[in-house]
């Protein structure tokens, strides 16, 4: 039976991708997530009892621990989602980033080629490690300036893009210098249900329907390419099925949009679900704040590759992608309840100064 060791299936996209591998018939699933502050078990409740599904709490800088799990389990694909995620904590505290993400990668995969040069050839040659990365290693781009390409260098600028930059060295470096089968996905801004709230999106929607501020750093005109996540889980399976070992795929929406006209989308929106608020219109809880240091003004993915080579394609428009993720929000009051923990309320507290 097909055996995928996932990393990070506890997290935003990991537990997407997951739920929607496990639902599929035939296929085991070992989910490795060390549980931090952005990982969740309620994500992944659906699945927890199922017997193709096993939940295993675990760092990945562990290499003892991946060993065992790749002696017991035999997978035929590795895809690391495991990170941390968010920029604003990687201006605050580096430190995390560099660990998870470079060390993290780094002990992956170590262990998985200590694990693929030992299998018989057929073994070797069908093996995938799939690493999950960013459009942010790319840098930044003026207006005007066409979208990133596979092809363009490699220039981050915060301290989580410079630790996703050196992680994707490194799986190109084990392609390179020992033929790992690796593929490498740089994907643009997700949003969708499951999101922690200090990400954009899902920060928004519970600030606006409890009333508080709707933070935006400096003049709102930062650009970023949205894609829905199930998009994003559906180009990660077709890499994984058909991309050329070796290979970096770019992958987006074609959908670039300001902050402005997120958040005014976003408001809208709940204007319109949740007509008995109080705090109607939403929009008027838009507070301009402080820019982000650093703040990279605008991502744009060009994925004709992935498109033209694989044949994937956004399913979801803008507009009914975000819908869908305000619905699940205000379907769910008990999943936000949980990861609104005290180091939630800490991080609201010292960034934003919101109680
Ligand atoms: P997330 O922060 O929601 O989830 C990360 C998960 O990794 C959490 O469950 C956390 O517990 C786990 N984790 C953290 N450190 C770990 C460690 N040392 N060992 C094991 N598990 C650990 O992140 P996400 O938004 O789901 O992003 C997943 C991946 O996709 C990341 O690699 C990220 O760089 C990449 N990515 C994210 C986006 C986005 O918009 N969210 C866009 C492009 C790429
Ligand atoms: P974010 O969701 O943190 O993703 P990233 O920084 O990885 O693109 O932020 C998306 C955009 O929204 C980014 O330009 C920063 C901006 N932003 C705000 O204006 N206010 C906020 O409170 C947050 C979290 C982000």
């Amino acid at each position: 039976m097909p055996t995928y060791l996932v990393t990070g299936g506890a997290g935003f996209i990991g537990s997407s991708f997951v739920l929607g591998l496990v639902g599929q018939k035939g296929v085991r699933v070992i989910n490795v997530d060390a549980l931090t502050y952005a990982g969740n078990l309620m994500s992944i409740e659906p699945i927890l009892e199922d017997p193709h599904h096993t939940f295993v709490r675990g760092d990945i800088r562990d290499a003892e621990m991946l060993a065992g799990l790749f002696r017991e389990h035999k997978p035929h694909a590795v895809v690391n989602f495991a990170a941390e995620s968010h920029v604003d904590r990687s201006i605050v505290a580096p430190d995390a980033f560099v660990q998870t993400n470079v060390l993290g990668t780094f002990t992956l995969l170590q262990e998985a080629r200590s694990y693929w040069s030992e299998l018989p050839e057929d073994g070797k040659r069908s093996f995938r490690f799939l690493h999950v990365s960013t459009d942010e290693v790319y840098g930044s781009l003026e207006p005007g300036e066409p979208a990133f390409r596979e092809t363009n260098p490699y220039t981050p600028n915060s301290p989580y893009s410079a630790s996703k930059a050196a992680a994707d060295h490194l799986v190109r470096a084990y392609h390179h210098t020992y033929g790992l089968p690796t593929l490498t996905t740089n994907c643009s801004n997700n949003y969708g249900p499951r999101q922690f709230p200090e990400k954009l999106i899902p920060l928004m929607i519970l600030n606006a329907l409890e009333g508080k501020p709707l933070p935006i750093y400096g003049d709102g005109m930062n650009v970023r390419d949205w894609l829905f996540v199930d998009d994003h889980c559906a180009a990660i399976s077709t890499v994984l099925r058909r991309g050329r070992p070796g290979e970096t795929y770019n992958i987006g929406a074609r959908c670039e949009k300001t902050n402005l006209e997120v958040v005014k989308t976003v408001c809208r929106i709940l204007d319109e679900l949740v007509p008995q608020s109080r705090f109607r219109p939403h929009e008027s809880l838009m507070v301009f704040v402080k820019d982000r240091p650093g703040h990279d003004r605008r991502y744009a993915m060009d994925s004709s590759k992935i498109e033209t080579e694989l044949g994937w394609k956004p399913a979801e428009s803008f507009e009914s992608g975000l819908r869908r993720t305000i619905l699940w929000y205000l379907e769910h009051p008990r999943w936000v309840e949980s990861v609104r923990s005290g180091a939630y309320r800490d991080w609201m507290k010292s960034h934003y100064g919101i109680a």
